[in-house]
């Protein structure tokens, strides 16, 4: 029986970006065969590739492609072509043009680690073991949308504004999915938690941060609050990382506190992302970068586009079961020791990006014979 057909834009932008979006690409087509859907897959320009072929870092059909899409899918953007800090147009500038274009105003990014890659953390096993959580992190607002100024070479100017509103409809955001999320911790449930961090102590626009969470987290009672300052944050995200459930923070130190919860789980090529708009609509990514070092060898890992691929499947086709069956096809893969380059141990011979994708692929078949499709 044949579904409505959902249009997905793919947007592999630079370096690895192509190879990675390839293997999600793969597993797409397999969950829409697997599930009698369609998905249509459409190509577009973004970053590094588009500034080569149309000058723009973010073209207009671009755009309008993500437009007439239910969800994008994107790899990668930056080019150590386009590096110089006084150019007038980045690769970069293409990621904040979809977001404030596509109002993708919650960014999720969701750490969790596997147990067989423990020892791929820079920290000791028993404390990164049972990290689960989930950085909900605003993406439209504060400081990366102000009102910009480099006045000569003397002097320069950003600003940051917060609204009420914004910090209303992301802190909603945190608190439906602590809500949702039934943690275990060692086997037993534990209660959901949001952590907002802040410098409320410095900042106006924390001080309006945490009055408005206060208040939306009266209409959450079964949730926990506590608030962090933001350099507190960052130790106690070492300390004692599996404590943490939801973190709700704002554009910039979701950006700094997202690459440091990265490194916690062992692998930047295991870790998705999802920046999501009103309603269903999303743009998903890996929260690794282009690593032009590598890229068009093969080599790259591609869990975490595959991975994105779920949470599109989840949040924007609204496919929780096909989203779950592509995350335990992952889960299958690296149980059964298959590593790319980046998380094989020293003697271990690695497999391609492309055998990667197949394994998924593989064990997404074998696994979903008595799944239900949505
Ligand atoms: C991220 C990236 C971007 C950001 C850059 C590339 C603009 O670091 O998605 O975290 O700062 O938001
Ligand atoms: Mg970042």
């Amino acid at each position: 029986m044949s579904k409505s057909g959902h249009q997905i834009a793919i947007l592999p932008g630079d370096g690895i970006g192509l190879e990675v979006t390839a293997e999600a690409e793969k597993v797409l087509r397999t969950v829409a065969e697997h599930c009698g859907d369609q998905f249509n897959l459409k190509h577009g320009l973004v970053g590094g590739v588009a500034m080569d072929a149309t000058g723009k870092a973010l073209p207009e059909a671009t755009l309008a492609l993500c437009r007439a899409s239910d969800a994008v899918l994107l790899g990668a953007v930056g080019s150590p072509k386009y590096d110089d800090p006084r150019a007038a147009v980045r690769p970069e500038q293409a990621l904040l043009g979809l977001r404030k274009e596509l109002r993708l105003f919650a960014n999720l990014r969701p750490v969790r680690l596997h147990p067989s890659l423990a020892e791929a953390s820079p920290l000791r096993t028993e404390l990164v073991r049972d990290i689960d959580l989930i950085i909900v992190r605003e993406l439209t607002g504060g400081i990366y949308f102000g009102a910009p100024r480099l006045e000569g070479s003397e002097r320069a100017v950003d600003t940051m504004v917060y609204t009420r509103a914004e910090v209303q409809r992301i802190t909603h955001v945190a608190f439906r999915i602590a809500g949702g999320r039934q943690r275990t911790l060692r086997g037993r449930p534990v209660p959901a938690k949001v952590t907002s961090v802040d410098k409320a102590n410095v900042l106006a626009c924390s001080r309006l941060w945490r009055l408005t969470v206060e208040a939306v987290a009266e209409e959450y009672p079964d949730v926990e609050l506590e608030h962090l300052l933001v350099d507190a944050a960052t130790m106690h995200l070492i300390k004692r990382p599996a404590d943490f459930d939801v973190i709700l923070t704002s554009n910039m130190f979701g950006d700094i506190l997202s690459d440091e919860t990265s490194v916690l789980a062992g692998s930047m090529g295991l870790l998705p992302s999802a920046s999501m708009a009103k309603g269903r609509f999303g743009l998903y990514e890996p929260i690794h970068g282009s690593a032009p070092d590598i890229a068009g060898r093969g080599i790259a890992n591609p869990l975490a586009a595959i991975l994105s691929a779920a949470m599109l499947l989840r949040h924007s086709l609204g496919m929780e079961a096909e989203a779950q069956a592509v995350e335990a096809a992952v889960a299958a893969v690296l149980d059964a020791g298959h590593r790319t380059a980046d998380i094989a141990a020293p003697d271990q011979p690695a497999v391609t990006t492309a055998r990667m994708g197949d394994l998924v692929v593989e064990a997404f078949t074998q696994d979903t014979t008595q799944m239900r499709c949505r």
